[in-house]
C-alpha cells in the first residue's frame, strides 16, 4: 500500500494482513523499529482517540512524531494544504495523517504525493477507514465467525463516515447480515451493504453486535431539525432495547459518546460494552497500518 485512504482500496488480502499484524502487535510486545521515519498529524477537525492513537502507534514503532498545531500554522497566512505538505515533506516527514471536513481531500492530496504517504483519519461524511478496521479487529476478537454474525448499526447513518466505511468492510469480509437502523431523516442516501429500517426492535432482533453512532449535532443542516426527545424515546440504546439483541451481544461505539442521548449509561458501562477495547485495539491496528505503508 502507498496510501491508506478508504476501505474500497483494500483487497481481502490487505484486510487479513492488517488483522494478523494488529493481533500480533497486541500479543507480542517486541515491536519492529522504524526509527528513520517521521509521522505528522494534521487534524483540521477535533479528535481525541484518532490523533492520540496514531501518535502512540507511531511511537511504539519508534517513529518520530510531529503534531502540527493547525491554529498557529502558516495556513492562516494563506498557504495551501498542498504547500504545507510539500514543506513538511522537504523537512523529512514521510507520513501524513489527515483529518479534514472536506470529503475526498486525502485522496486529492495523495494524487500528488510522490515521496510521502497519506493516511485518511476521517474526511467529512465520507470515510474513516482506520476506525472501521479497528472495529473489525474488535469484532473478530470477540465473535470470530463473521459469516454467522448479524450486526446492527444504529443512529445517524446519513452523516456518518464510520458507517460508510463499515458497510464496505462488512461486505468485503462476508458478514452474514447488516441492519442499518435510523429515523427516516437520518437514513443513508446511498446504501453500500445492509438493510435499512426505522424500527429499533426489528433492527436489533437477534443481533450479535450492536454499533451505536454518535448524534453529530455539529453536522446537522438547519433543515434537519433534530427532535431529540423523539430520538431518545425511539432510538437510544438502553438496557430495554438491548433485550431485542442476543443475550451475549456486544455493544460498540466509535466515540465520542453522548451519554443519555444515543446510549444509556447502563449500556455504555455494562459487561457487554467493548467500547474501551475498541480504543485499545485502535493503537495496534494503526501500528499495522503504518507498518504496511513503510515496512
Ligand atoms: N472515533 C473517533 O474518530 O474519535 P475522535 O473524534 O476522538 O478521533
Amino acid at each position: 500500500m502507498k496510501h491508506f485512504l478508504s476501505i474500497e482500496d483494500l483487497s481481502e488480502r490487505d484486510i487479513h494482513h492488517l488483522l494478523d499484524r494488529s493481533f500480533a502487535f497486541k500479543n507480542i510486545r517486541h515491536y519492529p523499529r522504524y526509527a528513520h521515519y517521521t509521522l505528522a498529524n494534521l487534524f483540521y477537525e477535533n479528535s481525541t482517540r484518532t490523533r492520540v492513537s496514531f501518535e502512540l502507534a507511531a511511537r511504539h514503532l519508534s517513529l518520530s512524531v510531529v503534531n502540527l498545531d493547525i491554529a498557529t500554522s502558516s495556513e492562516n497566512k494563506g498557504e495551501t494544504i498542498e504547500d504545507t505538505l510539500k514543506t513538511l515533506a522537504a523537512m523529512g516527514i514521510h507520513l501524513f495523517v489527515i483529518r479534514h471536513l472536506q470529503e475526498g481531500l486525502p485522496a486529492q492530496l495523495a494524487a500528488y504525493a510522490d515521496n510521502y504517504h497519506i493516511l485518511n483519519a476521517g474526511d467529512g461524511k465520507h470515510a474513516h477507514p482506520s476506525q472501521a478496521m479497528l472495529d473489525l479487529m474488535t469484532i473478530v476478537e470477540k465473535k470470530p465467525r463473521l459469516d454467522q454474525l448479524k450486526i446492527a448499526i444504529v443512529g445517524d447513518l446519513r452523516h456518518s463516515r464510520v458507517a460508510n466505511s463499515l458497510q464496505h468492510l462488512f461486505r468485503q469480509v462476508g458478514v452474514k447480515a447488516l441492519t442499518l437502523v435510523a429515523p427516516t431523516i437520518w437514513q443513508p442516501q446511498t446504501v453500500h451493504f445492509g438493510e435499512v429500517t426505522d424500527s429499533l426492535p426489528e433492527g436489533l432482533e437477534g443481533a450479535d453486535v450492536v454499533i451505536v453512532l454518535r448524534v453529530q449535532q455539529e453536522r446537522l443542516a438547519a433543515s434537519e431539525h433534530l427532535d431529540l426527545p423523539y430520538y431518545q424515546q425511539h432510538y437510544t440504546i438502553s438496557t430495554q432495547a438491548m433485550a431485542y439483541a442476543k443475550p451475549d451481544a456486544i455493544v460498540m461505539h466509535p466515540g465520542p459518546m453522548n451519554r443519555g442521548i444515543e446510549i444509556a449509561n447502563a449500556v455504555a458501562d455494562s459487561p457487554q460494552s467493548v467500547i474501551l477495547t475498541q480504543v485499545q485495539n485502535g493503537i495496534y491496528m494503526r501500528m499495522a497500518i503504518i507498518e504496511s505503508l513503510i515496512g
